[in-house]
């Protein structure tokens, strides 16, 4: 298979300056490429904005909204996967879904979602309707105790929502390592009735990079904490006016993080994990490449000829079946429009390079966003519109084709990627 460079420039006709950089007309939305921590994001509509329901995210929006009712239901759902994968992105959507109906966050949440899964979207609205939505407590995950952790969080959640002053007091009054575990639970539903009280609809505990308070509890095994997540897991399921919904993120099943424990414990912790419906959230490379698609913004049409050789490039992956599953030839071609300069072939390995070898759409939107040497923001703003020359020049570069076929691996001018990735890529294909 051989899928030509696109060394075409933009419409140059249209362009006064054609040394002009690359990056005056393409740019990557600056919202892609941070990394989420619910805490200081949650209550960002431009972040929610941008949010792309891939198919991961719709099943565990929909795993959710089962839970919205008022009856007895299972409502612990553990996204398990990896760094980068998006799960603290979709926990942050998932808490605007469900805030106070009149907020801009969940009026932008329930218009993405309106594009996806109407249905779905309606589920959520209703669920608020006429209330103050759901109290949002949220633990960013440290080595620390869980207890104190959890309670700190509901003590500010409290606050802010204007609970009653005793309450966070209370609250604040067990945040210690140690404090029983049916006060602090005594203390869960005591919020849940103080919430149902000022209006609200639910209540909602993420819990954002669990794997680090299950390293500490592996420390500490004696407190036996861990099992607060199953009695919360357990308090969830029963019915109530204000339901609790119980979102935990991490990376590794529990097991995992119960290694050094002796067989007795580690039993239990299996235990306490079979409370929660585990997600293995990973997005398929199709999926990822929508998100890539979605973060490039461009000024202009790309010029007659630069699209010629996008639909022979197409016309060939498609026909070599070089494209993920899911994709199919119509979508891949507006993808590689979207995200002109990269390459198609570039374009198409960069997900599953990610995946293999670094932290997924972390490491893919730090590529992309990234103004650092190698950064694909770097290599736009050093590479002009002018056409190629014998040495190679323009767009051409943005490509990964020449690695390929590299006898040893090629010079750094040759290909964009961010270095770390590139060092660890270059055993993966030495051959030719
Ligand atoms: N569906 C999506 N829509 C929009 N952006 C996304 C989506 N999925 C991932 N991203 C982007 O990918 C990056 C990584 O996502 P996120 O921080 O949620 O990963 P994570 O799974 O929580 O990783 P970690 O386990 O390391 O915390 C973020 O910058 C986010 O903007
Ligand atoms: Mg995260």
């Amino acid at each position: 298979m051989t899928v030509p460079p696109l060394d075409q420039p933009l419409d140059r006709t249209a362009d006064q300056a054609p040394n002009q950089p690359l990056d005056r007309r393409v740019r990557i939305g600056a919202v892609y490429t941070r990394s989420i921590n619910l805490a200081r994001d949650g209550n960002t509509p431009e972040l929610v904005r941008a949010y792309l329901p891939t198919s991961r995210a719709l099943q565990s929006l929909r795993q959710i909204a089962d839970g919205l009712t008022k009856d007895a239901h299972n409502r612990a759902l553990a996204l398990i996967g990896p760094y980068g994968s998006g799960k603290s992105t979709l926990g942050l959507f998932a808490g605007a879904l469900l805030a106070a109906p009149e907020t801009e966050l969940h009026q932008a949440a329930t218009t993405v979602l309106d594009g996806a899964d109407r249905d779905l979207s309606e589920r959520f609205r209703s669920a608020v309707a006429g209330q103050r939505g759901y109290l949002r407590v949220t633990v960013n995950g440290i080595p620390d105790s869980l207890v104190r952790q959890l309670m700190l969080a509901l003590a500010i959640a409290v606050e802010q929502a204007g609970l009653p002053p005793a309450l966070q007091e209370e609250l604040l009054g067990v945040a210690e390592s140690g404090a029983p575990m049916d006060a602090v639970l005594k203390l869960v539903s005591r919020v849940q009735r103080a919430w149902a009280y000022a209006g609200g609809s639910g209540v909602l505990i993420e819990l954002d990079e669990l794997g680090k308070i299950l390293e500490y509890e592996s420390f500490h095994p004696q407190r036996r904490e861990i099992h607060l997540l199953q009695l919360l897991a357990e308090h969830a399921q029963q019915a109530s006016p204000t339901p609790l919904q119980v979102l935990v993120m991490l990376h590794q099943a529990f097991e995992h993080y119960s290694h050094r424990l002796g067989k007795q414990l580690r039993d239990e912790w299996q235990k306490v994990q079979g409370r929660f419906e585990a997600n293995a959230f990973l997005e398929p490379a199709e999926q990822a490449l929508r998100v890539v698609g979605a973060a490039f913004e461009r000024d202009g049409a790309l010029p007659a000829a630069v699209s010629a050789q996008l639909d022979r490039a197409s016309a060939t992956l498609t026909a070599e079946g070089a494209l993920p599953l899911g994709l199919e030839a119509e979508k891949a071609r507006q993808l590689f429009d979207r995200c002109y300069p990269l390459h198609p072939v570039t374009l198409l390995i960069l997900p599953t390079l990610c995946q293999k070898v670094a932290q997924n759409e972390r490491t893919l939107f730090s590529y992309l966003g990234s103004s650092e040497p190698y950064g694909l923001g770097e290599r736009l703003g050093s590479v002009a519109w002018s056409p190629p020359s014998p040495a190679g020049g323009g767009a051409e570069r943005l490509r990964l084709a020449p690695f390929w076929h590299a006898p040893e691996p090629a010079p750094a001018r040759h290909y964009s990627l961010p270095r770390a990735l590139r060092a660890r890529w270059l055993p993966h294909v030495s051959g030719p």
